[in-house]
């Protein structure tokens, strides 16, 4: 059992998030995300044996979300909930609001932060989080990014690591597949960067227009990490630990004819299975769109369901090493 004396006793690492805001997955450096995994091991722990513990108190938490979100949102809101606070969720009713009065961005949170002690931002443009934090430093209202269009996802990379560490038990030596749009979905940019501490292998897989942007493999390049790219899934399969996968990013596409013809270019199945590593995990964001065949699902490889489950533990660390002073 743990309590609210116990719960940060003896942590590994350093905090350094209290009052801070989560933007990007650079601003976590090897001691930050010590902190942040193990304080997720004791939230596993507190929701299995006690379901939750009042650590957040009378704390509240805003989720602003521009954007649809099922995971996300709901994670953060089970998150909140299970450590004794409580939430304003902003999200399918956005398009009723002052927002689409043509409130700024800046003004939407300014106002947000007079009720809440932080916001979970999602917003279908690059740099948003980084624009909306920049507007609250008056208030200390700090700020979490919950994917800000096809830029950073960065509590989604760490609830990654997270599972990549539960499952496999190490990172270090593993090579790590990314398939399908490198381009756009922003899980893959940000836990790439989290992974460049690592000792890690990339292999990006993706069709030639949805290849991994520049900007990234360009960083991967000069942390001197073994990467390749290809378009075949196959080249790849017999030497992977982690088969990250990805959905094509519809919302992103302007011409949707190019989209149907890239939608299903990767499918994993049994089939595919059958060539992996016996100890291999396969992950996803979620959702899915036909990339991996329900009947992946009953593979003990399967982890994306676990996956899931680990971003509340996850999540439940990062609103506490935020709002708790440690
Ligand atoms: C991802 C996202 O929103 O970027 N979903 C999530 O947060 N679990 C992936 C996606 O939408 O494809």
């Amino acid at each position: 059992m743990y309590t609210t004396d116990t719960i940060f006793q003896d942590l590994p690492g350093a905090n350094g998030f209290y009052g801070q805001s989560i933007l990007k997955v650079a601003q976590f450096d090897r001691d930050h995300l010590t902190y942040v995994m193990a304080l997720g091991e004791r939230m596993r722990d507190v929701v299995k044996q006690q379901g939750g513990l009042d650590i957040l108190k009378h704390r509240v938490m805003t989720a602003l979300f521009y954007e649809p979100s099922t995971r996300t949102s709901a994670s953060f809101i089970a998150a909140m909930e299970r450590l004794g606070g409580s939430v304003i969720p902003i999200t399918q009713g956005v398009q009723f609001s002052s927002v689409s009065k043509g409130e700024t961005l800046e003004d939407t949170v300014r106002t947000l932060a007079q009720y809440a002690d932080s916001i979970v931002l999602r917003h279908p443009e690059i740099g948003s989080a980084q624009k909306a934090a920049a507007a609250l430093t008056r208030y200390n209202v700090p700020l979490i990014n919950a994917g800000d269009g096809a830029g950073e996802h960065p509590t989604q990379a760490l609830l990654d690591l997270f599972t990549i560490y539960d499952e496999l038990g190490t990172l270090d030596g593993i090579t790590i597949s990314m398939v399908g749009d490198l381009r756009f979905g922003r899980t893959v940019h940000s836990l790439t960067q989290l992974l460049l501490g690592y000792n890690v292998k990339f292999r990006f897989v993706s069709p030639e227009i949805l290849r991994m942007p520049l900007s990234i493999t360009n960083m991967v390049r000069g942390a001197g990490k073994d990467y390749e790219e290809t378009y075949s899934v196959q080249d790849v399969i017999g030497d992977t630990d982690v088969l990250y996968v990805t959905r094509v990013q519809k919302e992103r596409f302007s011409d949707l004819e190019q989209y149907e013809e890239l939608k299903h270019f990767y499918v994993v199945d049994e089939t595919l299975m059958q060539q992996a590593k016996e100890k291999m995990v396969v992950m996803h964001p979620l959702p899915r769109v036909g990339e991996i065949t329900d009947r992946v699902d009953d593979d003990p490889r399967a982890a994306y369901f676990r996956q899931v489950r680990n971003g509340l533990y996850v999540r439940m660390a990062l609103l506490a090493a935020v709002l708790t002073e440690r």
